[in-house]
């Protein structure tokens, strides 16, 4: 029965000699391996869904596909996938395949050096929730003696396409996620990151490939490809002749040579790749129903309104100010209150930012009955409570570090290099040690105060100092990747403990957005820059390849602190409503008048919260496409809500809103339109009906006056 229900996931059929087509499907989407033992397995198709009996004509047509998973030393031209060298110092393999099988949902095909004892097992993961396939690869060392690994990539895919584009993204602190689209010219891309912990924070391991020329959100080919890996990565695509194109993804081998032992074996991160006929929003909604299915924590849970303390008190945290902050955010229909950065630290009180990460003990001179009255005093307001840590790293200035200094990342024969406040450090999370702390933190704070329901879970410097003393001389060139599988190990511990305990995943703001983070956490801060017609663009990037449901979003205070603009509440609102919405101020900054708007705010979004957190993301009008206007809408999955937003951020005389048309509606449904904060000027909507076909081919003229101009529309559909 097993077998019967194998051969009919993956049908195989003998063609070309004696290669076999190995199919790995999505609803969508297939992935054909080539797979012809004593010869190198190929990647000959992946595209829409082909039904078995097509497989023939992906070879009438002449495709050659590509390398499965390319190795240095014989007949390698270009970049590869592996470069090992071999325990008798042989740096050249030659794989070959050996078979290939089914376990569950994986698909494993299995190769050999021709004349060494080394096993590479390449996994595929067909899917039948979302159009994803997750990739990545096992190596083994079956040799007498210890081989080193330089290069060892998750996964290839080879693309044949002429006019190719490259959608990519990158930044810095404050301007996370910027996109830039290009042609795919002749020679190498790479897109890197050596961090070595905040690996999301200037490049991103996310890609997208448009084979119809330059991208389009809701028409054309697309193969998205994301790196699930929190350290350092490299993505490359090398192009040839203009058409053919490798992409090549892992971890990066940079001062990153890693030794398997006799007997040792390694598994690569995952490279989750999709493929998509609706445009760069096809593979976006691919990979937000990814996440939603499994990838991210919790991933079908509506996420909960909060308020942050961080920019309404920065440091000056104490009961009475987060009382207040309480009573503001819960009179406006909030319900949870996190207090971020301050709260702790004795011998060094967390006063500046310069002092007693690693001492998380309550600071008793800000917060005199300790934690465990603030939660009773968010619990007493009707409020969940969190709280900001940063686990992974220390002062030099705490207790911790001078019990442990040799738990920091450093080379003893070096003066340390230090990081955020001149005082900063990373700790060795390579150390078994280390990790218990780790996790003993989060168990110390529950174990306080068991009905804490959040964590903010920040991480603000970069590896600088390269060196462990916890690995051994040899192994120093493991730190990079050893670290990582050290944090995801007591992340991992974390979430067997706690379940429902909701983490957001900070790095000095979107420093670490990444899918190799996000099964351990519910949702990341998106950025420390709140200004909202900067974070139109950091969400559009951000959201090509992560769900809004994931993206924390607040409302902060006007003029805003990064950067100085000063923008209407409304305009505020809209913005972070398209996400996880919060606020990260003082309530009781706000008048009167503003109060009321909050308080209407944060009512609506409550009835589309299900709409934008669960439904599908349609991007309408970029902010890149230099118009000054901004616009996109969610979709219910059966189709009977949306909601639109849009929103004008430039402002001269002739600068016309553009006709909105609509997606992803079910064009024979009618549905009622009603605005939200409608002006006087602008309630041209309300309560009218029309066909999903018209409000998407004809659309609507909603017109915007003057600049920070923003109109939020609910759609929902009525009986005919
Ligand atoms: C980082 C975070 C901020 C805030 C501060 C606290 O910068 O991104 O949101 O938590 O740390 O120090």
């Amino acid at each position: 029965m097993k077998q019967l229900t194998l051969s009919l996931l993956a049908l195989t059929l003998s063609l070309a000699g004696q290669a076999e087509n190995v199919f790995v499907n999505t609803p969508k989407t297939t992935l054909m391996l080539s797979v012809d033992e004593g010869h190198a397995p190929r990647i000959a198709y992946y595209g829409a869904r082909l039904r078995p009996e097509e497989a023939r004509q992906v070879y009438d047509a002449g495709a050659l596909g590509g390398e499965a998973y390319p190795a240095f030393g014989r007949n390698s031209f270009g970049e590869t996938a592996l470069s090992v060298t071999h325990a008798d110092g042989n740096m050249t393999t030659e794989l070959a395949a050996t078979g290939w099988r089914r376990e569950g949902d994986v698909t494993i095909v299995s190769l050999k050096d021709r004349k060494y004892n080394f096993y590479v097992d390449l996994c595929y993961r067909s899917n039948d929730r979302s159009d994803v396939i997750e990739t990545w690869t096992v190596l083994r060392n079956g040799e007498k003696k210890a081989v080193r690994m330089e290069q060892y990539a998750s996964g290839v895919m080879p693309i044949r396409q002429e006019g190719a584009w490259l959608t990519h993204f990158h930044g810095d602190w404050g301007h996370e996620a910027e996109m830039t689209e290009e042609p795919l010219r002749d020679g190498l891309k790479t897109i890197v990151d050596y961090d070595g912990v905040r690996t999301g924070m200037n490049d991103r391991a996310e890609v997208m490939i448009s084979l119809d020329g330059k991208p389009r959100e809701n028409s054309g080919r697309v193969i998205g490809a994301a790196l699930c890996w929190t350290g350092n990565y490299r993505l490359s695509i090398e192009t040839r002749g203009r058409h053919c194109h490798t992409l090549l993804a892992g971890i990066d081998g940079l001062h990153t040579t890693y030794t398997l032992k006799s007997g040792e074996s390694f598994t690569t991160p995952t490279l989750a790749l999709t493929y998509s006929q609706e445009g760069k929003g096809g593979v976006s909604r691919a990979f937000h129903r990814w996440g939603r299915s499994g990838q991210l924590h919790n991933g079908t849970a509506l996420r909960e309104i909060l308020l942050n303390s961080w920019e309404g008190v920065y440091m000056d945290v104490n009961q009475e100010v987060c009382e207040k902050m309480m009573d503001g955010i819960s009179a406006l229909g909030g319900e949870l209150f996190v207090v971020d950065d301050g709260w702790f630290g004795r011998k060094y009180r967390r006063t500046r930012d310069d002092k007693a990460l690693g001492d998380w003990v309550t600071d008793t001179v800000k917060l005199p009955r300790g934690i465990p009255a603030l939660v009773k005093a968010a619990e007493d307001r009707g409020l969940k409570f969190g709280i900001w840590i940063e686990p992974e790293m220390t002062n030099s200035e705490s207790e911790l570090y001078e019990a442990h200094p040799d738990w920091v990342v450093a080379h003893p024969a070096r003066e340390l290099s230090k990081g955020r406040g001149g005082t900063q450090l990373v700790l060795d999370l390579s150390n078994p040690k280390v990790q218990d702390f780790v996790v003993g933190i989060v168990d110390r704070l529950m174990k306080e105060n068991p009905t804490l329901h959040y964590i903010k879970w920040d991480c603000n410097m970069s590896m600088q100092n390269f060196g462990s003393s916890y690995l051994t001389a040899d192994h120093q060139s493991h730190l990079f990747v050893d670290y990582h599988l050290g944090l995801r190990s007591a992340l991992e511990r974390i979430r067997k403990a706690y379940p429902d305990l909701v983490i957001q995943l900070c790095s000095s703001g979107g420093g670490r957005v990444n899918w190799g983070a996000l099964p351990y956490f519910d949702e990341f801060w998106v950025s420390d820059d709140t200004d909202a017609q900067q974070r139109l663009f950091i969400q559009w990037g951000t959201s090509h390849f992560f769900p809004t449901m994931a993206m924390a979003q607040h409302v902060s205070a006007s003029p805003n602190h990064q950067t100085g603009r000063v923008i209407p509440l409304k305009f505020r609102f809209d913005v972070a409503m398209t996400g996880r919405l919060g606020m990260e101020m003082k309530p009781s900054d706000l008048n009167e008048k503003e109060l009321d708007y909050a308080k209407k705010a944060v009512a609506f979004y409550k009835e589309i919260r299900p709409v934008v957190q669960l439904g599908d993301l349609y991007r309408l009008l970029s902010p890149y496409e230099n118009k000054g206007f901004c616009s996109e809408m969610f979709v219910s999955e059966d189709k009977s809500e949306a909601v639109f937003f849009c929103y004008k951020f430039e402002n001269y005389i002739g600068l016309d809103a553009p006709r909105w048309h609509m997606a992803g509606l079910d064009p024979d449904a009618s549905y009622r339109l009603n605005e939200f904060g409608a002006t006087e000027r602008h309630s041209g909507f309300e309560g009218k009906t029309f066909t999903g076909r018209f409000l998407m081919e004809t659309g609507i003229e909603a017109r915007m006056n003057g600049q920070f101009a923003s109109r939020v529309i609910r759609l929902q559909k009525i009986d005919n």
